[in-house]
């Protein structure tokens, strides 16, 4: 008999699951940067497609003026974000928005960060964010909702902070970057680090794995469980045992998750 599922039927406000924030800056028909707070997007390849409502300013902007920077605050940046939770660039604030929002035409200085000249588009970056987008719409595709729309848009440059990047390389590291991420209206910090998938390229090597492999020698996961794992190590001819190591060190742990899977 399969068990009976105890889940609730439920109607939430919102289904914001937990997303990344982003500062989204374009440009208003003064030539004054706009910056606005949003969570909904994804980004695949070179590709970040944002979900913007189409009352705002920067939708609007987007339209007129195809290029945009998105900015992403660290966690430490929540205050700065929540200043810009009740303004718009948009005058007259629309209907709609009246209750909760007035017009804002500093929104740097409202939120208490410094616009920095982007080097390919024209709105500025977030100087205090960690990780910045500069980029150029390709698409902006109406919702099925009218409330809002995707703006698909390329994306043409990305300045990380130093201490981001694995020194020597282009990558990201993921251990470094702890993004403000909004999950049903309230802001959470990452978290700890569970794990990585396969494909990972920053993912570390257990030091005695990297070293028999660097003798020719190969390995298999005999064992792995919630907070040990064991791995054999074997020779390169044939293949037959030398040596066990079993370890509770956490990266030792879900290396061997990863490749045993
Ligand atoms: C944390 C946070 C997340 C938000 N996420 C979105 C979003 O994903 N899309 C969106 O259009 N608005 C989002 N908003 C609301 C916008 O900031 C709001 O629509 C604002 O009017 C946009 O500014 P603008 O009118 O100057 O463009 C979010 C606001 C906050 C504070």
């Amino acid at each position: 008999m399969p068990e009976p599922d105890d889940h609730l039927v439920i109607e939430p406000s919102v289904l914001y699951v937990g997303t990344p924030v982003y500062l989204v800056s374009t440009m208003n028909p003064d030539g004054t940067p706009n910056l606005a707070p949003a969570s909904s997007h994804f980004a695949l390849g070179r590709t970040i497609v944002l979900g913007l409502e189409t009352d705002g300013q920067s939708v609007q902007n987007l339209a007129d003026r195809p290029e945009l920077t998105v900015s992403f605050p660290s966690g430490a940046l929540w205050r700065n974000v929540e200043r810009l939770s009740t303004v718009t660039g948009r005058d007259p604030v629309p209907d709609a928005k009246a209750d909760h929002y007035r017009f804002e035409p500093e929104k740097f200085e409202r939120a208490g960060l410094s616009p920095v000249a982007s080097d390919l588009v024209a709105p500025p970056r977030v100087r205090e964010c960690p990780l910045q987008f500069e980029a150029v719409v390709q698409r902006i595709t109406p919702g099925v909702d009218a409330g809002f729309a995707m703006v698909e848009s390329e994306v043409v440059r990305v300045h990380a902070h130093p201490a981001l990047v694995v020194p020597g390389t282009d990558h990201l590291d993921p251990r470094a970057w702890h993004p403000l991420i909004y999950s049903f209206r309230h802001y959470f910090d990452r978290g700890s680090e569970l794990g990585w998938t396969r494909k990972s390229r920053t993912a570390p090597t257990p030091p005695e794995i990297a070293r028999w492999e660097s003798f020719g020698g190969t390995w298999e996961v005999a064992d792995v469980g919630d907070s040990s794992a064991t791995v054999r190590l074997c020779r390169c001819d044939g293949g037959e045992e030398v040596s066990r190591i079993t370890s509770s060190e956490p990266d030792f742990v879900a290396w061997a998750a990863v490749m045993a899977s």
